[in-house]
C-alpha cells in the first residue's frame, strides 16, 4: 500500500483516471489539510480506518444478526409478526426513521450490535499532559488507559446470560442490578469524544436491511 500511495502523491499512479469515482487517497490530497498530514503513513492509516470501520464492522454486524435469527427461531417469529402488523402491504417500503420505532426490530439489532464487537482489542486513550483522577487514583500524564468492549458486553452482572441472544433485555427502559440505565453500558460503538462517527447511520440502515431481508426474503 505504501507503495501505491507514493506512486498516486508522484502522479505516476493515473489508474483513477480510468474509473468514475474518486478514491480515499485523492480526496485526501485535494482536501486542505496541512502538507505535512498528507504522508503516506497518515494517508494509510485513513484508508484503512475507513475501510475498517464501515465496512468490516458492518458486514460482521449484520452477519451476527442473521446468524442469532436463523437459530432462534421463536425470536425470528416475533421479529416476523411484528414487520407484519407494522407493514401489512408488503410493496411499501416503509422509510428507516419509521422502522427505527419499531421495538422488537431495535432491540433485535441493539443485541446484535452487542454480539459483534466492532473493536476487540484494547481501545486506550492518553491524556498527553494532565494528570487524570479516577476516584482515589492519579493516573500520570502519557498513560494508556483503556477497556475492551468485549469484557462489558460479557460482564454478566450487567448482561446475565451475556452470550445468549436475548433482544428482550433492551425492552421497556432496562436497568441494570445497581438501577443504573443498560444503556450506559452499552459501549459497542466506544464512548465520549472520539466515539464512533457512523453510529447513527448504522441504525438507521440496519433497521432497513433486516426488515428487508427478513420480511422479504431479498
Ligand atoms: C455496527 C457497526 C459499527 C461498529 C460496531 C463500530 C464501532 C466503532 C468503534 C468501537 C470505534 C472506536 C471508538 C472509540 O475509539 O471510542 C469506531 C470508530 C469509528 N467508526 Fe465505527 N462502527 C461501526 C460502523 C461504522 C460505520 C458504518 C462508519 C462509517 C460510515 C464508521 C465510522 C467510524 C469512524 C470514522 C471512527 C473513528 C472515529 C474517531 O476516531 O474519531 N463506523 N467505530
Amino acid at each position: 500500500m505504501r507503495i501505491k500511495i507514493a506512486n498516486i502523491i508522484s502522479g505516476k499512479d493515473q489508474s483513477h483516471t480510468e474509473t468514475q469515482h474518486p478514491t480515499i487517497f485523492h480526496e485526501l490530497l485535494e482536501s486542505n489539510l496541512p502538507p505535512h498530514e498528507k504522508s503516506i503513513d497518515r494517508l494509510g492509516d485513513e484508508a484503512q480506518l475507513m475501510i475498517g470501520a464501515g465496512l468490516e464492522t458492518t458486514a460482521w454486524t449484520l452477519t451476527t444478526i442473521s446468524f442469532h435469527l436463523i437459530n432462534n427461531p421463536s425470536i425470528l417469529h416475533k421479529l416476523r409478526s411484528e414487520l407484519e402488523a407494522a407493514i401489512p402491504d408488503l410493496t411499501a417500503r416503509p422509510d428507516s426513521r419509521f422502522l427505527e420505532k419499531l421495538p422488537y426490530l431495535s432491540a433485535c439489532i441493539q443485541e446484535g450490535i452487542r454480539l459483534s464487537y466492532g473493536v476487540s482489542s484494547r481501545n486506550p486513550r492518553i491524556s498527553p499532559d494532565k494528570t487524570t483522577r479516577y476516584k482515589d487514583f492519579e493516573i500520570p500524564a502519557g498513560t494508556p488507559v483503556s477497556m475492551t468492549i468485549v469484557d462489558v458486553h460479557h460482564d454478566e452482572n450487567i448482561y446475565p446470560n451475556s452470550r445468549a441472544f436475548i433482544p428482550e433485555r433492551w425492552l421497556g427502559n432496562p436497568e441494570t442490578g445497581n438501577g443504573a440505565s443498560l444503556n450506559r453500558y452499552f459501549v459497542a460503538f466506544g464512548k465520549g469524544a472520539r466515539s464512533c462517527l457512523g453510529v447513527k447511520y448504522v441504525y438507521l440502515h440496519y433497521c432497513a436491511m433486516t426488515e428487508t431481508v427478513w420480511m422479504r426474503g431479498t
